[in-house]
């Protein structure tokens, strides 16, 4: 078998596409990439310089720095109720790399997965990956794009894992506390580990977030976090994951065969984030939600909204009409209007003639995107309305 053999079947992530193709072109608004468009704090960048010339420039062990897992195990006390302590936490790489060690830790090739629909694309692909079946469960926007407990009973069956996301991307939805105790019933019911991804968990303008695993009676949450999304530090590749003893051991031997460690660098730039001041955390969190404001009265006037984030800087918007290819819809609206979203469709079956926008841009590229998204999808209009 060659290598691109090996790899066949595995698909891209859309958002990605859509990216390589907007660097080609220039005067392009993006609304594509999942990344705050705020600088990383300037005391985490000065902790930084001071560290490097310090000489953080080694490995560290493969589980992180003792005192960075320490200051996260305080936090995740704090701030998820979870009873962590520096042994039961795992700095990673991104919370991409902790997802990938999660998922590749605790299944086995042909055991099935049950991955939120519409979800962000990468699960997909790391399952793919770690050789698990993938089984969709629908998140609709009449409920909240909560998932349907009914539904999952139904899935869950022979299934090993499932994976929640809230806050969600794509659809900024942000789970209740009864959703997250009635997956947690389940997921004990059909012993189930529930990997819960809270990369978004300081983006949240209505609700609270609720980590399942300060809920977890029986150590089956594996809770995935991210320095990316919330202090703008997508570069420096810096994510945790908390877990029962076991799943942390496992998730440190891949770590060991893929990263050998995270940064050094990076997890003294996370140790400055999470020990320093949080109010900047807050005032982006703020700036994202007066963006949403601002993008789903936008979408409302053009009939083209789909539900109103609770959440994350995503907005999913009807891209006009169904049937239609959010692919090729997302390439022409690249080409013809020099806007960049991410099609629908990446996100799974569910994200059919949708489109998601990014809000970690300015408020003129938001409002020239929906112009533009409406312009086109006014010429696929089959009785859009914002539902
Ligand atoms: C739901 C979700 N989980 C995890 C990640 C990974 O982010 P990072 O690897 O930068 O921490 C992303 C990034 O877009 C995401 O949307």
């Amino acid at each position: 078998m060659t290598a691109h053999e090996a790899l066949d079947g595995l698909g891209r992530s859309g958002i990605r596409e859509v990216m390589d193709l907007a660097a080609t072109l220039s005067d392009v608004v993006h609304l594509e990439i999942g990344e705050p468009d705020f600088p990383t704090p300037p005391h985490v960048v000065e902790a930084a310089q001071r560290a490097l010339a310090g000489g953080a420039v080694k490995y560290t062990l493969s589980r992180g720095e003792p005192a960075l897992r320490d200051a996260l195990a305080e936090k995740l006390r704090r701030a998820n109720g979870i009873e962590a302590t520096a042994e039961s936490v795992v700095v990673t790489a991104g919370g991409t790399a902790a997802v990938f060690g999660a998922l590749t830790a605790v299944t086995r090739p042909g055991d099935a997965v049950l991955l939120p629909d519409p979800g962000w694309p990468a699960f997909e692909l790391i399952a793919q990956l770690a050789g698990a079946v993938v089984r969709r469960y629908r998140l609709r926007p009449e409920s909240g794009f909560e998932p349907d407990l009914d539904e999952l009973d139904s899935l869950a069956g022979d299934a090993c894992v499932i994976v929640l996301n809230s806050p969600s991307n794509p659809t900024g939805a942000v789970s209740s506390r009864e959703t997250v105790e009635g997956v947690l019933e389940l997921a004990a019911r059909h012993g189930l580990v529930v990997l819960s991804d809270e990369v978004y968990e300081q983006i949240v303008f209505e609700g609270e977030h609720v980590s399942p695993g300060g809920l977890d009676a029986d150590g089956r949450v594996i809770t995935v976090h991210s320095f990316s999304k919330g202090y703008a530090m997508t570069g420096w590749r810096v994510g945790y994951l908390t877990a029962r003893a076991e799943i942390v051991d496992a998730v440190v031997r891949v770590q060991e065969a893929v990263v050998a460690c995270p940064s050094w660098l990076g997890q003294r730039a996370a140790l400055a984030a999470l020990t320093g001041p949080q109010e900047v955390v807050a005032e982006m969190a703020d700036a994202y939600r007066r963006r949403r404001d601002l993008a789903v009265e936008l979408l409302e006037a053009a009939g083209l909204l789909v539900a109103r984030p609770r959440g994350t800087f995503y907005v999913l918007a009807s891209a006009g009409a169904a049937g239609l290819d959010t692919y090729d819809f997302a390439r022409r609206l690249l080409l013809e209007e020099r806007v960049a979203v991410a099609p629908g469709e990446t996100f799974g079956p569910a994200g059919a003639g949708l489109v998601r926008l990014s809000l970690a841009s300015s408020p003129e590229a938001i409002a020239a995107g929906v112009a533009a998204l409406s312009r086109l999808a006014g010429g696929h209009r089959v009785g859009a309305s914002s539902t």
